[in-house]
């Protein structure tokens, strides 16, 4: 039987799209299961002066196509209750901390708190502040904050964030999310690389050859213009989620399948990333920005053209790039990735290139690929060469596919509910340590300030291609290419 949890949540940002769209279905989810059931109370709060009897209306309506019956939804909704809070204004986390005190002897919570910053991050460090200062922290029962992205925009943004929070919290209690970390095949790799010895030897760079990685997405900004345009996707997708994904796809083999052991082996890996000369910074990172194209019959419009976009920006909605890992599995061998917005289709992968082996068939063979799908299709494939039926002896590739579309099937819980879960059984594994995060800003911020100063071109894409050709030919010059290769839907 499921052991349900006992919490009081507090949700900062409680009308926004992010709880809405995220927390408020995976909380569900998670009452669903059992893992919550009477000993849990949810406080949201936020400007806007909403009552409890709105809010839950708000999130009835956020859950409507998870529920089996009214009954189960309206006894979830009765959890959640309103606080409208000015976070600066020191007198209103005395209301906060009356409810709370109120709800943890309600619902039997055993003084265990979970904070969710789910709101724009310059509040971050008031709010932890005043969660000691007016002794909302009682140090009764567990007490940790989740800390939505982006963690800063640059090394120095990021360390004075931590530095606010770490006053208040030790690393121990801060969960910095990366939603990515959540997903299943992301989460598989431990699986793939560590549960399979032949992968698990091969893992190395006498093996293989390159590692791409690519986040391909279809949509452009959309409606967030504003913070994009001065985000772009450097800050966007690689420092986080790109990085992330190269840690685990780089690290050594923990010496057991523990929070501990897989962070520090992590961590070396964001300690081991190399560090650029100035030509090779020059050489290695590219930026692109969406023209408009049509696609399918259909026209988009130009990245300067989205509303609450600079019509003269230079933002990059496309990055792509060779990074490399200074240890001794991985010296020298590139880790080429990509992202970018308006690409050809959505597709987040991961191909592992095998070097070519030695071929006694008086032509050269295709290398081994393992591919790693992460969304929106979920599974592996493993290319390996075989020969073609016939008379004749020729080889060909033949491919050993296990893939789901899990999007269709729902198979694969929700990151949050997975993340909020692993919050609450104290696992930060998939969640990303200061360490990590620092490292992966110090490395960015080099590239932002080359981009900045103007020191790389911006290259121009057509909306629905797979961005600037200059990713192709860096992996040209080393002798590689992009594994795949979506046709354009014109
Ligand atoms: C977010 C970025 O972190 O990830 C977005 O801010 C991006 O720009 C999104 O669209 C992609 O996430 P997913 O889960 O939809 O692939």
């Amino acid at each position: 039987m499921t052991e349900q949890k006992q919490a009081l949540f507090t949700i900062f940002g409680a009308t926004g799209d992010l709880a809405k769209r995220k927390l408020y279905p995976s909380l569900f989810r998670l009452f669903k299961k059992g893992e919550l059931a009477d000993n849990f109370a949810v406080i949201g709060t936020a400007r806007r002066p909403w009552t409890n009897e709105y809010y839950r209306e708000v999130v009835l309506e956020s859950i409507k196509d998870l529920m089996n019956s009214k009954t189960e939804a309206e006894n979830f909704a009765s959890h959640f209750y309103y606080q409208s809070h000015d976070v600066s204004d020191s007198s209103h986390y005395v209301n906060l901390k009356d409810l709370g005190e109120k709800l943890r002897k309600q619902y039997k919570t055993a003084g265990n708190q979970v904070f969710f910053l789910a709101m724009a991050p310059q509040f971050f460090g008031t709010i932890a502040e005043h969660l000691k200062s007016e002794n909302i922290l009682t140090g009764e029962g567990f007490e940790r904050i989740v800390i939505e992205k982006p963690f800063g925009t640059s090394y120095d943004t990021a360390k004075s964030l931590n530095d606010s929070l770490v006053k208040v919290f030790s690393e121990e209690q801060i969960f910095r999310i990366d939603h990515y970390l959540g997903k299943e095949m992301i989460q598989n790799i431990f699986a793939i690389r560590f549960g399979n010895l032949i992968f698990d030897n091969l893992w190395n760079r006498d093996f293989i050859d390159n590692i791409q990685i690519t986040f391909a997405e279809r949509l452009g900004v959309e409606e967030r213009g504003g913070y994009y345009d001065h985000s772009g996707a450097l800050r966007d997708m690689v420092q986080n989620h790109t990085l992330q994904l190269l840690s685990l796809l780089a690290m050594d083999k923990p010496a057991t399948f523990t929070k501990d052991a897989i962070r520090a082996e992590k961590i070396k890996v964001f300690e081991q990333l190399h560090n650029p000369t100035d030509d090779e910074l020059k050489k290695f990172f590219i930026r692109g920005q969406y023209h408009s194209g049509t696609i399918e019959g259909k026209k988009d419009i130009s990245y300067r053209s989205e509303p609450n976009v600079d019509p003269e920006s230079t933002t990059e909605t496309y990055a792509s790039g060779a990074f490399f890992v200074d240890s001794d599995r991985f010296r020298g061998v590139p880790f080429f990735f990509r992202t970018g917005k308006r690409l050809t289709q959505k597709g987040t992968m991961v191909n592992v290139v095998f070097k070519q082996t030695d071929s006694i068939f008086g032509h050269s063979l295709q290398p081994n690929v393992l591919t790693i799908y992460i969304q929106p299709n979920e599974g592996f494939s493993l290319s390996i060469n075989g020969k073609e039926v016939g008379e004749k002896f020729s080889i060909a590739p033949i491919s050993f596919d296990y893939e789901t579309d899990a999007t269709a099937t729902g198979a694969s819980p929700e990151p949050y509910e997975k993340l909020i879960f692993d919050v609450l059984n104290n696992d930060s594994t998939n969640y990303s340590h200061w360490h990590e995060v620092r490292a992966s800003w110090q490395l960015i911020d080099r590239i932002e300030k080359l981009w900045a100063e103007n020191g790389a071109p911006l290259y121009e894409y057509k909306s629905g291609s797979m961005g600037p050709t200059a990713s192709d030919d860096l992996l040209a010059d080393y002798g590689a290419e992009w594994v795949w290769k979506p046709e354009p839907k014109n």
